[in-house]
């Protein structure tokens, strides 16, 4: 037979035991909100202008035949750069706008493109797809 005091101090303690689970289980759940968010805030203004503005394939053709069809090829098939037909279903406009005006991989080299001038670029690689 067990002292029912006992019992109920397990009882008690399982209950702090959960309140603590939860307690830091919550707080972490906040720390990442919280960690995301200046994340999201901290975007790229370059960025964040681009993707607000809407792009006209037509332009960006035009830009795409002066600016990158020498490596990439003139339908975008592929030359020296690498196939850029598909490329919108490999890379999210983030990655394709970093791309193009940071030259993480070189030989390609770095653009310095009006954020409306690379819309319109994006607007075509997607119209290409
Ligand atoms: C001097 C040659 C050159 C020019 C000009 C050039 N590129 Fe590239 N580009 C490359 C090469 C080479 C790669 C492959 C780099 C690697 O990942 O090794 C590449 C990769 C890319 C990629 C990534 C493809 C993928 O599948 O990951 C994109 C997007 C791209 N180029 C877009 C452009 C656009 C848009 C322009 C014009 C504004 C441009 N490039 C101009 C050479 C060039």
């Amino acid at each position: 037979m067990s002292d029912p005091s006992s019992t109920t101090v397990k009882k008690v303690g399982n209950s702090i035991g959960l309140i603590r689970v939860l307690i830091i289980l919550a707080t972490s759940t906040i720390i990442i909100l919280v960690l995301w968010a200046l994340k999201a805030s901290q975007q790229d203004p370059y960025i964040q202008t681009t993707l607000s503005l809407k792009g006209s394939a037509d332009k960006g053709s035009r830009i795409f035949r002066i600016n990158c069809a020498g490596c990439h090829g003139i339908t975008a098939q592929g030359l020296v750069g690498p196939n850029l037909r598909e490329v919108s279903k490999r890379l999210n406009d983030k990655q394709i706008i970093n791309q193009v005006v940071k030259g993480r991989t070189p030989p390609m080299p770095i653009f310095e493109l009006e954020p409306q001038a690379m819309a319109d670029l994006i607007a075509h690689l997607h119209s290409i797809n």
